[in-house]
């Protein structure tokens, strides 16, 4: 399941993050890659320490993102990591590392969060692999792209412009996406009955199920 979240950040936080990030100190993104993904890396990265209260900030208005909360179920959450694309960088078909960090976080999802503006530069999509093909995405600035990190895929040249983006990956409480897809159907329904029609013996039905699925399937 491929989600777009829209506003995670709102319009004068975004303007704040971009103008600290314009101001900060990017290092070749390569330093970071496994040695496949290396040979197609070509973008910068910074996790300079005066961008970590930015970080926390990106990282706190995720956790509190309630479609983000109920499509992930995360666990554990990765550093955010501040990418940028200046004319003629790329980053080209990789799939990202099943393990980072220490203690290792398991890649489950990854989500992209789009500072720029999409008008201010030209190229760099997000261009995702599907069984049924290829999609890209270039989204508004504070909206944000949630994939398996199962997928391969990689970032089109940025031609005009500079790319500004977060990204971080989670490890979901529920590792298999298709478990992850009915928890996020049957919350999701559960949610809109009862804003339809307030609380009822179904909603409570529904409720259980979710909660024994929950006990099944979660990996705390
Ligand atoms: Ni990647």
């Amino acid at each position: 399941m491929l989600l777009c979240l829209g506003e995670i950040l709102r319009p004068e936080r975004l303007t704040a993050i971009v103008a600290a990030l314009n101001k900060a100190r990017f290092i070749e993104g390569k330093a970071t890659a496994g040695w496949l993904a290396a040979g197609v890396k070509n973008n910068q990265q910074s996790r300079d320490g005066g961008l970590a209260p930015l970080a926390a900030e990106i990282e706190a208005a995720l956790s509190a993102h309630p479609v983000f909360a109920l499509a992930a179920r995360p666990r554990r959450l990765h550093p955010i990591v501040f990418a940028r694309y200046t004319p003629g960088m790329a980053y080209g078909p990789h799939v990202d590392d099943a393990l980072m960090g220490e203690p290792p976080l398991r890649t489950d999802l990854a989500l992209t969060l789009f500072l720029s503006a999409p008008e201010s530069y030209t190229g760099g999509e997000l261009t995702i692999d599907h069984p049924g093909g290829e999609q890209s995405y270039k989204l508004s600035a504070g909206a944000g792209v949630l994939y398996p990190a199962t997928s391969l895929h990689h970032v089109t040249p940025v031609t005009e412009g500079v790319r500004l983006v977060a990204v971080t990956w989670v490890q979901s409480l529920i590792r298999d996406p298709g478990r992850r897809e009915i928890l996020f159907d049957l919350d999701t329904a559960r949610r809109t009955l009862f804003a339809r029609d307030g609380k009822s013996r179904e909603v409570d039905l529904m409720s259980k199920s979710l909660a024994n699925l929950l006990r099944l399937w979660a990996e705390p």
